[in-house]
């Protein structure tokens, strides 16, 4: 969907229908203008995106632009909710790098719900006056974006959620991983280089994507646009929030997308309380191999010709990383189990889940989230050195309105070449990030700074900033 073009889009958030698999019966789902997922959206840089949202749905939906750089009156953050029956009118003026970013709810509480259930989809930005990169460019032909999402299915197939117990202390995972919806898809590709748009889209859990027949590929875009040359590797970490983009080579013919298993669990010998909580497990079995997970298939059409056969050795265009010196250092710790000590203890408040408007047990610098309060004050056109540390667990950490760069993550050193421009960054213990805020936020409209695993986020861990 073009939204530079004519009046651009309406996207209703509405109820659906999906039926996820063969043999499935209809699960209740939601969508925006479909039954589950969205659109993928196209935005020219330079242009204008116009976006209408329709919501249709009897509970509130903040819909947000993952990535964009704009304004924090446009970015749709909790407190841009659209009433049930309301409607929404969003003029985006797109200037940052061409890529691969992502709209979704960010409805205050129901944020993870309301995206397991199907609010979310791709938002694609071109840019007319860059550099050709040289890279398959035709949409849906060898250029493939894929929405990777795990979803916990009953047995005659519907959805489940639980945001109680271990699921909000660990996120919601299931182990039926689909791709745009589809469980364990084909897709038909041509028998060159096809490029991938790979988006974490799930509510948790964190993928280790790699080949069947373990060939190497290579990495060509992160979160914020292209890398400056491609990157050769055999296996992509990504954690929710985040997107990669990776051109492979199926001129030898079609294989698996397979991700190994990640154990990013609070306490890993309470694992198997989880699906106990659930109910069992999925029901399309063997879904879990003894490898990981299998995510989808390519399978080679001899009647199909690749546009491209080579890849180009650099990719013109990339953002070059240049950031201004910081003008202040920032401690962001990312902390679970906040106010726990007291009412009914770790159990207690694990079991409880979350009540009504009182966030937790999660927390930011010791403060669960709090609409009301501004928690760190920017000045527009600085760079700030943001050092981000952990309780032990393992977080994405993501910061609206910009893209930023890595400087080191849990001791290593990253280097900008691999890792590029980032807007979420996966945080075991420590890392710092350079932050540059060049878009205004007021205290009405301020942009969040959060875990991008949606339990956390509802729970607590997220904050909020203006940039004036
Ligand atoms: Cu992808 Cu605050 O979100
Ligand atoms: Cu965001
Ligand atoms: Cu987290």
């Amino acid at each position: 969907m073009d939204l530079d073009q004519g009046a651009g889009a309406t996207l209703e958030t509405r109820a659906g229908s999906h039926a996820f698999y063969e043999g499935a019966s209809a699960a209740t789902t939601l969508g925006y203008g479909q039954n589950y997922l969205g659109p993928i959206l196209r935005a020219r840089r330079g242009g204008t995106a116009r976006v209408s949202l329709a919501n249709r749905l009897d509970a509130p939906v903040a819909t947000h632009w993952h990535g964009l750089h704009i304004p924090g009156s446009m970015d749709g953050g909790p407190q841009m909710a659209v009433a049930p029956g309301a409607g929404l009118t969003r003029e985006l003026e797109i200037d940052q790098p061409a890529g691969t970013y992502w709209y979704h709810s960010h409805t205050h509480g129901l944020t993870a719900e309301q995206v397991y259930q199907g609010l979310a989809g791709f938002f694609l930005i071109e840019d007319p006056e860059a550099p050709d990169p040289g890279l398959p460019d035709e949409l849906g032909v060898d250029d493939l974006p894929l929405a990777v999402q795990d979803r916990n299915f009953s047995p005659e197939g519907h959805l489940r959620y639980s945001s109680g117990g271990m699921m909000m202390m660990n996120g919601m995972k299931g182990d039926a991983i689909l791709v745009n919806g589809a469980l364990r898809p084909v897709a038909s590709v041509p028998g060159g280089l096809v490029r991938l748009r790979l988006l974490n889209g799930s509510n948790a859990r964190i993928y280790h994507f790699f080949f069947e027949d373990g060939r190497g590929f290579h990495q060509v875009a992160s979160d914020g646009g292209l890398l400056q040359a491609p990157v050769a590797m055999e296996r992509l970490t990504l954690a929710p929030g985040e997107r990669a983009e990776i051109v492979v080579d199926f001129s030898t013919g079609g294989t698996r997308l397979l991700s190994a298993d990640d154990n990013n669990a609070m306490m890993g010998m309470m694992g198997g309380m989880m699906s106990r909580i659930m109910g069992g497990g999925s029901s399309p079995d063997n879904i879990r191999g003894a490898d990981g997970f299998e995510i989808m298939s390519f399978e080679v059409d001899p009647a199909r010709r690749a546009a491209r056969t080579s890849l180009p050795a650099t990719l013109p265009g990339a953002p070059n990383g240049e950031m201004a010196e910081p003008v202040a250092r920032r401690r962001i710790s990312l902390e679970m189990m906040h106010g726990m000590r007291g009412g009914g203890g770790m159990m207690g408040g694990m079991m409880g889940g979350r009540g009504g408007d009182s966030p937790g047990p999660f927390s930011i610098n010791g403060k669960p989230y709090d609409m009301g309060r501004i928690d760190v004050a920017a000045k527009l056109g600085t760079t700030e050195l943001w050092e981000v540390v952990t309780d032990g667990m393992a977080h994405p950490f993501h910061v609206h309105g910009t893209s930023f760069k890595v400087l080191n993550v849990d001791g290593r050193a990253m280097d900008f070449a691999t890792t590029g421009l980032k807007d979420v960054v996966l945080v075991r213990e420590r890392a710092e990030i350079l932050v540059p805020f060049n878009r205004p936020a007021d205290r009405q409209t301020p942009f969040m700074f959060h875990c991008h695993i949606l339990e956390h986020e509802d729970n607590g861990m997220m904050g909020q900033m203006t940039v004036s």
